[in-house]
């Protein structure tokens, strides 16, 4: 018996107004796999996200996740199925401590009201649970920190904190290393891989440093003009002439 994929995507189109941003995209990502979207910059990818996280609904085309169709559905029903997604611009909540950024998402996880928010001290498995969620990341020495105070890379992992306490079957993450200092990547990079392999977590993530690409991704799909251009490994990716040209004016991929 096949697998369902846990993406499945058909044909998918946006608009925004006349103006044809993203076009008959299809492709399909198996529950587990590592997969990036790369592509120049303008190419449509947070477009194709948006779309499919149910930000917009497609202009054409549809979205399956893990078997069902959630075409043009509301983005908070597609996250309480499981599908969550960072954004390229950081967004947590600066004021609020690096625990309370990831409590709000539990909150809402165990449909609990944020009335409750105000008497948290009595919700002692919800702490724990933020706490748990922390030491996956990693941060679990900054929970008392109002989350301003933290380095740009950190605070990048307080989202990632904030995504993985609804427990997602499949990531969606924006440029995850966007900004980020040579060693902030190389730690995020570790941590994907960490989370994928011990969470079964599934992360389909842009870049735009293949050298991040490359060393994640299983599979890459490149998208040019808003359309598919190619998919394959990151070797085939790599020597693929047609990407050279398009996406990097001819040169060989650099990593
Ligand atoms: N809300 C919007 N309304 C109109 N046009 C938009 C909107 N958002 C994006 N665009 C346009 O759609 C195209 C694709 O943008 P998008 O942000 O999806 O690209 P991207 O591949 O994510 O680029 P980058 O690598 O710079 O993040 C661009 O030409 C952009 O100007
Ligand atoms: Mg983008």
């Amino acid at each position: 018996m096949t697998e369902v994929p846990i993406l499945k995507i058909e044909h998918l189109g946006h608009d925004y107004g006349k103006f044809q941003v993203i076009d008959d995209i299809s492709l399909e990502i198996p529950a587990g796999e590592l997969t990036a979207l790369i592509g120049p910059n303008g190419a449509g990818k947070t477009t194709f996200y948006n779309v499919v996280s149910g930000r917009f609904p497609p202009t054409r085309g549809r979205v399956y996740f893990n078997g069902q169709d959630i075409t043009g559905r509301q983005a908070h029903k597609i996250v309480s199925l499981g599908m969550l997604r960072s954004f390229q611009i950081t967004n947590i909540f600066p004021e609020l401590s690096v625990r309370e950024n990831v409590l709000i998402p539990l909150l809402l996880h165990h449909h609990r009201g944020f009335a409750l928010f105000r008497s948290l001290g009595r919700e002692k498995k919800l702490y724990r649970e933020a706490d748990e969620v922390l030491d996956k990341i990693g941060i679990s020495h900054y929970a008392d920190r109002p989350a301003r105070e933290l380095a740009y890379g950190d605070k990048r992992l307080v989202e990632m904190a904030i995504v993985l306490a609804r427990n997602p079957r499949l990531v969606l993450l924006d440029e995850p290393t966007a900004g980020m200092n040579p060693e902030e990547t190389d730690r995020m990079i570790t941590l994907i891989k960490q989370l994928a392999e011990q969470f079964g977590t599934t992360f389909f993530l842009t870049e735009h440093d293949m050298k991040v690409v490359f060393s994640i991704a299983k599979r890459i799909f490149v998208l040019h003009q808003g359309g598919l251009l190619a998919t394959g490994s990151p070797e085939e990716i790599r020597t693929n002439p047609q990407v050279r040209e398009a996406y990097l004016g001819g040169e060989t991929i650099q990593c």
